[in-house]
């Protein structure tokens, strides 16, 4: 029994120098186009779920009229098309080198339609810790990060003027997106 008990305590001592040397040994993963680090995907995303499931908002105090679609399709444009790109346009320059990839927040696989408004107004407000989604609260009115998460809330079903607006050619500056032409169909 203290020969298992000396054993074990060397080894739960041991784990930490262990993750310490292979750390120091410079072959974790740590740029953006590496594998995951073990486990990392597992801790992100369940301590990720938990936190929402608590803390998400579980009213929304904005309806989705078309004043407050427009209003998200504003925000979008300036502050998350950068990273998750139009529709169909191909992914911004920004989001093809990060890790993990922002999802293409208006494409089939990346909508977050089945998401209560809530919880996409939670991700905006405080961000994802270590994926480069920044928290808004310092930036954004409360309004308009409703606005933003009603929008991707109903990416499917947008209103013909919305959907237009949103890929609508920028007013004098560049579109968020990248500088491509919207229809450019080039390989990533
Ligand atoms: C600098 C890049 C960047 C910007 C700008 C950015 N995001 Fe993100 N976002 C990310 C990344 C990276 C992820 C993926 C996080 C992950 O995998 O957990 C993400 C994830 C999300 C998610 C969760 C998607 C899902 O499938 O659960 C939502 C919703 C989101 N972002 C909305 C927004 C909105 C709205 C804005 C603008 C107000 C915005 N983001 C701006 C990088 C960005």
């Amino acid at each position: 029994m203290k020969k298992f008990l000396i054993g074990l305590v060397t080894g739960i001592l041991l784990m930490p120098f262990g993750f310490y040397l292979y750390c120091r040994s410079g072959h974790a993963p740590v740029a953006t186009a590496s594998a995951p680090m073990p486990l990392e995907r597992f801790f992100a995303k369940t301590a990720l779920h938990a936190t929402i499931r608590r803390e998400a908002p579980k009213t929304v105090p904005f309806p989705a009229t078309a004043d407050n679609l427009f209003g998200g399709v504003m925000v979008y444009r300036q502050n998350c098309a950068f990273c998750h790109s139009l529709p169909n346009q191909r992914p911004s320059p920004a989001s093809r080198g990060m890790f993990p990839r922002p999802p293409e927040l208006f494409s089939q696989r990346g909508m977050v339609t089945n998401d209560p408004a809530g919880v996409t107004y939670w991700k905006v407000k405080n961000g994802i810790r270590l994926t480069g989604m920044p928290g808004f609260s310092q930036s954004l009115s409360n309004l308009q990060m409703w606005q933003v998460s009603l929008l991707l809330k109903h990416a499917n079903r947008l209103p013909a003027t919305v959907a237009a607006a949103l890929n609508s050619a920028p007013s004098g500056s560049q579109p968020a997106g990248g500088s491509q032409p919207p229809k450019a169909k080039k390989k990533a």
